[in-house]
């Protein structure tokens, strides 16, 4: 059996930030959540995961807490380091016999790579430990693989602690092992803080295998899923990578994407065959798009479902929206929360939508507020139409027939409700129900004076 220890109780101060580390997203999820999927996919079960969090009160807590309400937690107290951090789980090792340790700053590893790894302990009877290391360009911040002459992992030195020579390596720990459970748990005690951050390191661990005549395993994975993030520049380098790929698994299923590298793609996005993704397009969250959609340049989506064949032009932003086949919105088109445009609806330019259900066919082409209100088919509304949902007070609904015109410039103060067939003339302020088919005309009357405009013209001594 294999307990799964997940480190999550550090202090991330390089991030500079107030929020913990763990917390911080990448491509719209924490860190801590990739590591946990990780940690679940080894365990077997989320019994076996251990989460070691700063205490009890904190929001990494309350985040797994609400987030994934199976997982154990280990309280460390204040952060003195990996050592002391494993230490707090060493409870629920249990009679395992094998202890993983996982970092959950280190967002990008695989599974995959974790049980080759466990494959490795498993098969040198005298192995105490193996290690996931890693080979990339840059190793600053890591702490090194040093080797004998031999080849053999004779123990890892942190970056602080190191020589300039041993900076020089490019071998990396990527805060990945497997441990012999008797063995971590006899060591964890003898840790000392005697090092340049006075923490308790992990690491020193190997030193204690080698000195108890037990070996350390190595396995090289590759650089990318080492990626350990310590400052919002690895952030934005995990970032990037998951992006990436996320852009080539849409473009891999059939979708369009015409400049990859501007676009924005969280990863629990669906995208249909044939879409098409103008640059700088951003879909967040649960988004997902249909056969033939195509959203244009710089539009944001996000928890939003667009049907078929959608025409999303320019610069529209829509959340927690529904959007029907065929329809066109945009550009220039806001579609808040509980928009729900049917099949063939044409949303134009600036036209903002909330808890509006717009039925087949429905058109608002121009410069419209839609709130709280329901369209029956076929309604044409015209330019600069707006529902007055708001009193000051409290909201409330308008609701708007079937094939109805209501005419520029009209504003249609909730409550009130239009019969299907009505036509309001342009201009009019409705503040009362219009029965079906029947005609709204509520505005002055024009007055035209004659030579009135020539008169005022030679008052102001203008020509014509
Ligand atoms: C650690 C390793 C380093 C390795 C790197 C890989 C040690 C001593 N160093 O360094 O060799 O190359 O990871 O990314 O282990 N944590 C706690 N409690 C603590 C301290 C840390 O839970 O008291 C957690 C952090 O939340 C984090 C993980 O342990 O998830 C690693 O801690 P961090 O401070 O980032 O260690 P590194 O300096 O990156
Ligand atoms: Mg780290």
């Amino acid at each position: 059996m294999t307990v799964v220890v997940l480190l999550a109780a550090g202090r991330g101060v390089r991030m500079r930030s107030e929020r913990p580390k763990v917390l911080h997203e990448a491509a719209g999820r924490p860190l801590l959540d990739r590591a946990l999927d990780t940690a679940l996919a080894i365990a077997g079960s989320a019994a076996r995961v251990v989460v070691v969090v700063p205490s009890e009160g904190d929001a990494v807590t309350a985040h797994l807490k609400s987030a994934h309400p199976n997982v154990r937690v280990a309280v460390q107290g204040p952060p003195r380091g990996t050592g002391d951090a494993v230490r707090a789980a060493a409870g629920a090792f249990g009679k395992a016999k094998t202890v993983v340790v996982l970092s959950a700053d280190v967002p990008l590893l695989s599974a995959a790579a974790v049980s080759v790894l466990v494959d490795a302990l498993k098969a040198d009877e005298k192995a105490a430990v193996a290690v996931l290391t890693a080979r990339v360009e840059n190793p600053a911040g890591y702490g090194r693989i040093i080797r004998d002459r031999k080849g053999a992992c004779v123990r890892i030195v942190e970056e602080k602690d190191s020589s300039s020579q041993e900076r020089k390596i490019t071998e990396i720990n990527t805060g990945t092992y497997a441990f012999d459970r008797a063995f971590l748990e006899k060591s964890l005690p003898l840790l000392t803080s005697k090092n340049s951050q006075g923490e308790f390191y992990l690491t020193d661990v190997l030193s204690l295998a080698l000195r108890a005549k037990r070996k350390v395993a190595t396995l090289e994975g590759d650089s990318s899923s080492a990626l350990g993030v310590n400052s919002r520049e690895d952030l934005a380098a995990v970032e990037r990578i998951l992006r990436d790929r996320k852009a080539s698994d849409a473009m891999r299923a059939g979708a369009t994407i015409l400049r990859p590298e501007t676009v924005t793609l969280d990863e629990t996005v669906f995208l249909g065959a044939d879409t098409v993704l103008e640059p700088f397009v951003t879909l967040l969250g649960k988004t997902r798009v249909g056969t033939g959609t195509v959203i244009g340049q710089g539009t944001v989506v996000k928890d939003s479902s667009l049907g078929r064949n959608v025409t999303v032009r320019p610069y529209c932003v829509i959340e927690s929206a529904a959007v029907g086949d065929g329809a066109v919105v945009g550009p220039f088109a806001r579609l808040r929360e509980g928009t729900d445009l049917a099949e063939g609806v044409h949303v134009g330019n600036f036209v903002e939508t909330k808890k509006a259900v717009l039925r087949k066919g429905v058109k608002a082409n121009h410069l419209t507020y839609l709130g709280d209100t329901e369209i029956g088919e076929r309604t044409n509304v015209g330019a600069g139409v707006i529902t007055c949902n708001y009193d000051g007070f409290a909201k409330h609904r308008t609701t708007i027939g079937r094939d109805v015109f209501v005419g520029s410039d009209s504003q249609l103060v909730a409550p009130v409700t239009i019969g299907d067939g009505a036509i309001i003339a342009a201009g009019t302020t409705v503040t009362e129900d219009v029965p079906k088919d029947a005609l709204a005309l509520a505005r002055e009357p024009q007055k035209n004076l004659p030579e009135g405009g020539a008169k005022y013209r030679e008052k102001k001594k203008q020509p014509r």
